[in-house]
């Protein structure tokens, strides 16, 4: 029988540094990467492009169904998909089992054959060591505080020409929180045997260290 591929499943809330975090594993190791909540997002911006009501949940869960592989790589490198319309987008339709029952085969088949023939894969989200990969050696919750993370998306925004408000910018990220922790299916919560990383005190640099100790100490050599 063959070994399943080594998996590091990496949760948390927005802005939380997950997705510098799992670039940074997975370029260290060696395994590809999939950003799951660019799926979601190109389920909210073929939506948005088609004129479709995002509040439909039969539409999208269509709108999720129809998307090709195809129209996953293309939507996921429209500079569009990071936009916070695109990202309040996915956010909603993430809340629609047929949205996240048409994305599960997709990202259980990253994980169980990564592409380029990498040996592992780190697959990044908000439900990934409790769903999608739930034997995953190394799962990852990684966090920092709301006022931390509201604080990193002002910089990123401001930093992008933009003029945010900061209690704006709060209340989005609070209000983004309570959508993706209390939906019913799915919700935002660390597995029982995850690794609660909390990075409100710590840089890139800390995190991907204290992360990588982790995975060392739970990944077969
Ligand atoms: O990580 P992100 O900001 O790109 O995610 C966009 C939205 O997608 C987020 O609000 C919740 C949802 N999402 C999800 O429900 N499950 C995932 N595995 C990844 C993202």
């Amino acid at each position: 029988m063959t070994r399943p591929l080594p998996i590091v499943a990496i949760d948390g809330p927005a802005a939380s540094g997950k997705g510098t975090l799992a670039r940074r594993v997975a370029d260290a190791l060696g395994f590809a990467l999939l950003d799951t909540g660019a799926l979601y997002r190109a389920v909210a911006l073929s939506m948005i492009r088609s004129g479709a009501d995002l509040d439909d949940p039969a539409a999208a869960a269509a709108a999720a169904r129809a998307l090709t592989a195809d129209d996953i790589a293309r939507l996921t490198a429209d500079p569009a998909l990071r936009q916070d319309d695109t990202a309040a987008g996915a956010s909603r339709v993430s809340a629609v089992t047929g949205v996240r029952l048409a994305l599960l085969e997709f990202q259980r088949a990253f994980a169980a054959c990564p592409p380029g023939g990498a040996a592992g894969a780190v697959l990044d989200g908000r439900d990934i060591g409790t769903v999608i990969c739930p034997d995953a050696p190394v799962k990852l919750f990684v966090t920092a505080s709301v006022e931390v993370r509201a604080r990193r998306r002002f910089d990123e925004l401001r930093g992008r020409g933009e003029t945010p408000s900061f209690p704006d910018v709060l209340a989005d990220m609070q209000a983004r929180d309570a959508r993706d922790s209390n939906r019913a299916i799915a919700p935002l919560v660390p597995a029982r045997d995850a690794v609660v990383l909390d990075n409100s005190d710590k840089d890139v640099r800390q995190s991907f260290e204290e992360a990588m100790q982790v995975i060392r100490a739970r990944l077969p050599a």
